[in-house]
């Protein structure tokens, strides 16, 4: 079944959704919980080592059936069989979407046109296996004999994205090898890592799905020349390695085939960690930890495919995020992990959801008239707490938040562990809370302070709380768990997609960057600049003088 390509806008669900919003839409929180004991329970879902408190959210039962009313009327239940079972649903590309195929299990048999993919994704998983295995031993070694003892990955998007996130997510459980990421075609930021390498001892993984990317080819280009300044020509053999589906362009290159290793254009380039786009995270944290990456996702994958819609976690979370951004018009949603690890965890976020749901016509071509792509940014906290969370509790914007945490931590300090934890749970118990005025005279009094001194301030300390927030509650930061929570914001993004009557997979609005800036380059680097409006002609003409 293709996806459907109905306006979510005409289905029964939405115009009862739009009318339950404006006889809900000032209920507070507070007094949600206050008229039903047992709205946390009703509203938490526990599956494996996660638990997801969703009780904090705008919502009562009539809106959650109501929004799984509108999931069913969007067939979302076939659009998810069609995904894993390998439809072309990424239409104006013409391919299935199956990187759930590249976390799948050995036996599970996937096919397109026909032919079934699982055996090609494990020979090049074996080949991941091998080869990193081989690089952490020690047993291959660079062109003078020596150990390799740092890895940089080069690429950018999707091909850097994924696999730096997951580095830092996991670099408790990292080896030896000192790993680096190259992305940016600014000269200064390649100049700048290659200062920290010795050209003897380091690998070169040049990740780019289709190999013809302008950043990810200079940086290659660039790291080449630099190292052919200390080697040969035949040692490129031993230091560099590609991952792509252009093997044509990779040889062009000059890696040997040994070192290359093929991906799918069934495999969006921000949905590709899990495939030998990942290699550096295999090389980094060594093949087992990657393969239990690959379980966790796998795990979640089967959850979101068969549980029922109700108790499945990235519908319900995907819904109350359309709830937010389609009927109270929240710009924006913040993702906030209790974890320094995590630290790129948003950074990766935005790609996934930004590049996939930043979307304004919908399937049928037509231009949508509602909102698609929520804006999605954070940090983690504690830090966040002292950067930008002053607007979420006190600014005039509606920010809805999940707030990510584990209940243990790695190195087993409980001390700042629960520390953190503390800031955790309070910060989402503030934001629904709010203070009000009342209690904001207490505290002062509290403090011996007489209310006619400190009269003019309490306007200013006065918090109206009723911030909505998820709360996920994991075990351990684990390579399996995070497998499992990357894999929930997938389907996040998918179930989004289908709701929206938006085409998720695919990226023209960065296929158009990529064209201008050719265009402008030839301006820079030839004597005649083309026809621009006068703002950029004068800027180009500035630059070139
Ligand atoms: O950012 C646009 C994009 O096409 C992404 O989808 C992709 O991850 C990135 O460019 C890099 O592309 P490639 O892996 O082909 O170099």
């Amino acid at each position: 079944m293709a996806l459907t390509k109905i306006n979510p806008t005409t289905t029964k669900a939405w115009s009862k959704l739009t009318s339950h919003f404006e006889q809900t839409k000032n209920q507070t929180l507070k007094n949600l919980f206050i008229s039903d004991p047992n709205r946390a329970e009703k509203f938490t879902l526990k599956w494996k080592d996660f638990l997801v408190d969703f009780s904090k959210n705008r919502i009562n039962q009539e809106t959650l059936d109501l929004l799984l009313q509108l999931a069913k009327e969007l067939k979302l239940e076939e659009s998810i069989s069609a995904q894993f079972s390998g439809e072309i649903i990424n239409e104006t590309e013409g391919r299935s979407v199956l990187h759930t195929a590249l976390r799948a299990k050995k036996k599970d048999v996937i096919a397109i046109e026909g032919e079934n993919i699982v055996p090609e994704v494990y020979a090049v998983k074996e080949k991941i296996r091998a080869f990193s295995e081989s690089i952490i031993s020690g047993t291959k070694k660079g062109y003078t004999g020596k150990k390799f003892t740092d890895v940089v990955n080069i690429g950018i998007g999707g091909s850097d994205l994924g696999p730096a996130m997951v580095v830092e997510a996991l670099k408790y459980y990292k080896n030896h090898l000192k790993s680096h990421f190259v992305s940016n075609v600014d000269g200064d930021h390649t100049h700048e890592i290659l200062k920290e390498l010795d050209p003897e001892t380091t690998l070169f993984v040049v990740v780019s799905k289709t190999f013809t990317t302008q950043e990810t080819l200079s940086n290659a280009t660039t790291i080449k020349k630099w190292f052919l300044n200390h080697a040969n020509q035949e040692d490129i053999a031993k230091h560099f390695a590609a991952v792509s589906t252009n093997t044509e362009k990779i040889a062009e290159f000059g890696i040997s085939s040994e070192n290359v290793f093929p991906m799918w254009d069934w495999v969006g380039g921000r949905f590709s960690l899990w495939s030998a786009v990942g290699l550096s995270i295999a090389l980094t944290v060594g093949y087992k930890n990657f393969d239990d990456l690959l379980s966790g996702a796998n795990e979640m994958d089967l959850h979101f495919k068969e549980t029922e819609l109700s108790e499945n976690i990235p519908v319900i979370l995907a819904l109350l995020s359309i709830w937010y951004n389609n009927f109270y018009k929240a710009e924006t949603e913040a993702i906030i992990p209790y974890t320094q690890y995590l630290s790129r965890f948003s950074a990766y976020l935005q790609q996934g959801i930004m590049e996939s749901n930043g979307k304004s016509v919908d399937r049928a071509g037509n231009r949508i008239n509602y909102e698609s792509g929520t804006i999605i940014w954070g940090e983690p906290g504690t830090n966040s707490q002292h950067a930008f969370f002053q607007l979420i509790h006190q600014g005039t914007k509606l920010i809805p938040a999940d707030f990510i945490g584990y209940k243990n931590s790695l190195h087993g300090d409980v001390d700042h562990h629960n520390k953190l934890m503390a800031n955790f749970f309070a910060q989402t118990e503030a934001l629904m809370n709010g203070k009000t005025k009342v209690e904001v005279e207490e505290e002062f009094k509290s403090a011996g302070k007489t209310l006619f001194d400190v009269k003019h301030l309490i306007p200013f300390k006065v918090f109206t709380g009723n911030k909505p927030t998820n709360t996920i509650l994991i075990d351990k930061l684990t390579p399996s768990s995070l497998g499992s929570l990357i894999a929930l914001y997938e389907h996040k993004i998918f179930v989004q997609g289908v709701v929206w009557n938006i085409f998720s997979y695919d990226q023209w609005g960065v296929e158009l960057g990529k064209q201008l800036a050719k265009n402008v380059l030839n301006d820079i680097q030839n004597s005649e600049i083309s026809k621009h409006d006068s703002s950029t002609l004068s800027l180009l003409q500035y630059f070139k003088k």
